[in-house]
């Protein structure tokens, strides 16, 4: 079992001026042992307390929370390069995944693009040729507790060694997407969604090129997410790095 200790920052007046006098802090923390931070230490007893408890470490004040399904999936093992939120919601929304839908995924990485559709759809079948993606991505499929996910070793371009059918989403995150094309029309059902991701738009366009007659392309995106920071002291984009990080096509399968 784990918690989630939130202290949250604070100011004060210092030298006539508002200040932060101790930053923002969350931890994941596991109940089964005292856990520790350079303001001291939490006894597991006191970890056991409900949602909402305050605790306190030195002179700092922690609220306990239960985690939800977001702090756990932050736990995840991470080999391959993960699929970031933005654009897990983007492939969420615009396939319409629900507690319905039959999903196959390639190439599973960490598996943290099945994790997430795990959550809402029926089933989600995931395919990669690495092993020690293989391994990784399974180890965070328990980590999450999943009973939906099947991670599967097999090459997703050849089509004759993937036997899914009847998929209502396939999404590809793998380098070459246009050699999985006879697997889309193999495994999706008339009007399914092909979703791929790509990081460049050279290869979107090789893609694109690719796609068989039967597919009708509804859109291409890039999902651009700009965080800003808002407090008592600044009202501006945050200095973070707005980096790219992919195009997504989505299409579907007419006939
Ligand atoms: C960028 S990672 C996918 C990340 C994943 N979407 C996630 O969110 O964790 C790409 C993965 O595709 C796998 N891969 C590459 N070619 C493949 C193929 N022909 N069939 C199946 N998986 C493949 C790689 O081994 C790698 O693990």
């Amino acid at each position: 079992m784990a918690k989630v200790l939130i202290k949250k920052e604070k100011t004060a007046m210092v030298d006539g001026k508002e200040r932060v006098v101790s930053s923002f802090e969350k931890h994941y923390v596991k109940e089964e042992a005292d856990f520790s931070t350079k303001h001291g230490t939490v006894r597991k007893k006191e970890l056991k307390k409900k949602a909402g408890s305050r605790i306190k470490m030195g002179n700092h004040e922690f609220i306990i929370l239960d985690p939800v399904f977001l702090d756990h999936y932050k736990q995840i093992k991470r080999g391959a390069q993960i699929i970031t939120l933005k654009d897990v919601g983007a492939i969420i929304a615009h396939t319409g995944i629900n507690r319905d839908t039959m999903v196959l995924d390639a190439g599973s990485g960490s598996g943290a693009l099945a994790c997430f559709m795990g959550r809402i759809a029926k089933q989600v079948i995931s395919y990669d040729i690495d092993e020690r993606s293989l391994e990784i991505a399974r180890g965070n499929v328990e980590l999450l507790g999943a009973k939906n996910i099947s991670i599967k070793e097999g090459n997703i371009y050849d089509y004759k060694k993937i036997n899914e059918k009847g998929i209502d989403v396939f999404v590809l995150d793998v380098p070459e997407p246009w050699k999985a094309m006879k697997t889309a029309q193999k495994v999706l059902k008339i009007g399914g969604f092909l979703a791929v991701y790509l990081p460049n738009i050279s290869q979107m366009q090789e893609f694109v090129k690719a796609l068989p007659e039967e597919f009708l392309i509804e859109k291409t995106v890039e999902v651009i997410e700009r965080e800003w920071a808002v407090d008592k002291f600044r009202c501006r984009p945050a200095t973070k790095d707005h980096a790219h990080t992919g195009f997504l096509t989505f299409s579907r399968k007419l006939l």
